[in-house]
């Protein structure tokens, strides 16, 4: 592909992709509704003392049947892109076998309404809710679970896939696999090492085979994986939390990409992985894609741990550093910084799928919500990211997240990420100040 050719807009290109982001479990709600079947996640949340407030996604934003608001809602910020997740297990309650009819034709009505608003529908395929069904089988443990994947895979592009050609395969391979399976931070809450590996090494292969599935049944397909990376910064300068910065690094920003991207696993996860990986994988793993998917909030401050499975835990940054309002630190430059290693490394097109600033945001008492703290984030980040781009990073587009308040895992519905507003009693949405803001950039970005 072509570097895309710059305008007077401000110096964005002209064919720069300005979207948002969600994802099925923590939207859509309807989790017992139409035959769709649990998910790990239907199954943490009613484990007691896991979820902020014993929150669930039970009801969540109602996205499934509020879609259209929500679509409308998009179409005044005037992006040109929508990416969110198909709910595996509404389309496939026991993860395989039989496929649900009102499960698959909810998607349709939705990438139907996306198109007909001018939306580009961005599909990927996993981000998080795995079938319970398939967990009860081992989940990511078991190497059956690449093959389960490639036949979701299947389903979803046969489906969809004259509609849709931008398919990710999943959100977050690191974040998942190792709250997962290795820190009990998500489910589906095992902590134990060589459930982890196995983890990794599954999610890498079933990557692969969704990859080639995709390429073969989706004309003019344009596939990326989505990765979650950030500077990791050892919390004190001693030999101890320097070594356990190296090996969260690998875990958290390599195992998965350069698995995918260059064919073999970071130094130190290649040794213990080793009894797990089998003749030919590491080419079953690393297809061609067209795109990486980057996922960016902040740097994350690591310590030893002797503890923990691992050895690294999560540290303090530093007193002085601005952070959000829920306590994540903020470094744009980090960011801008990101992008140009990215792009040295992996030399693909970056997409910035998911960028954006947590809040306990509340409406004042002209019912406003005024949240000056988002904007200045979102200003200062896609700034970095502008600064990126003088330097040669290879982006093209970047999606907020979120476009609504919505179920934030462990945190439940206290932490606030959208530029609108969901009033969880009545799930009414207003658009934040940050909405106007995020339209009117989109606009001056689109000036020709
Ligand atoms: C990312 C997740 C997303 C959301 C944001 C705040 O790690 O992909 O679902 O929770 O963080």
């Amino acid at each position: 592909m072509s570097r895309p050719s710059k305008n007077d807009s401000g110096g964005w290109p002209a064919d720069f992709v300005w979207g948002v982001s969600t994802s099925s479990y923590q939207i859509e709600g309807a989790a017992l509704e139409d035959g769709r079947g649990p998910s790990i996640w239907d199954t943490r949340c009613r484990q007691k003392g896991r979820i902020a407030n014993g929150d669930t996604g039970d009801i969540a934003c109602d996205h499934y049947h509020r879609y259209l608001d929500d679509v409308a809602l998009m179409k005044e910020l005037g992006v040109a892109a929508y990416r969110f997740s198909l709910a595996w297990p509404r389309v496939l309650p026991l993860g395989r076998g039989a496929a649900n009819e009102a499960g698959l034709a909810f998607y349709d009505r939705l990438i139907d309404a996306l198109l007909a608003a001018g939306i580009e529908p961005w599909l990927c395929l996993y981000h998080w809710d795995l079938p319970q069904a398939l967990d009860d089988l081992g989940g990511w443990t078991s190497r059956d679970s690449a093959g389960w994947f490639a036949d979701y895979a299947a389903l979803a592009a046969r489906r969809y896939g004259d509609r849709v050609k931008r398919f990710a395969t999943f959100n977050e391979f690191s974040v998942f696999t190792l709250f997962g399976y290795a820190m009990d931070w998500g489910a589906p809450g095992v902590a134990d090492r060589d459930a982890h590996l196995k983890a990794i090494h599954h999610v890498n292969l079933a990557h692969g085979a969704g990859v080639d599935v995709l390429r073969s049944l989706v004309a003019g397909a344009s596939i990326g994986g989505i990765h979650n990376r950030q500077r990791i910064i050892p919390e004190h300068d001693t030999p101890e939390d320097k070594r356990a910065a190296a090996l969260l690094d690998e875990h958290w920003n390599r195992a998965f990409p350069d698995a995918q991207l260059l064919a073999c696993y970071p130094p130190m996860i290649a040794r213990a992985i080793e009894p797990y990986v089998q003749a030919g994988d590491m080419a079953r793993i690393c297809r061609p894609v067209d795109w990486f998917g980057l996922n960016h909030y902040g740097p994350i401050f690591a310590k030893a741990d002797a503890a923990a499975i691992w050895g690294f835990a999560w540290g303090s940054a530093p007193a002085d550093v601005p952070r959000s309002a829920i306590g994540w630190p903020i470094y744009p430059d980090l960011f801008r910084d990101e992008l140009c290693d990215l792009t040295r490394r992996y030399r693909l097109p970056i997409y910035v799928t998911e960028n954006g600033c947590g809040g306990k945001d509340k409406p004042d008492e002209r019912g406003e919500i005024v949240d000056r703290h988002r904007i200045a984030f979102l200003e200062a980040h896609i700034g970095a990211m502008r600064e990126a781009l003088g330097k040669g990073a290879d982006v093209r587009g970047y999606f907020v997240w979120s476009l609504l308040d919505n179920f934030e895992w462990s945190a439940g519905y206290s932490d606030r990420f959208g530029l609108v507003y969901v009033d969880f009693a009545t799930r009414e949405r207003t658009p934040k100040a940050s909405a106007r803001w995020y339209a009117k950039l989109i606009k001056g970005a689109q000036v020709r």
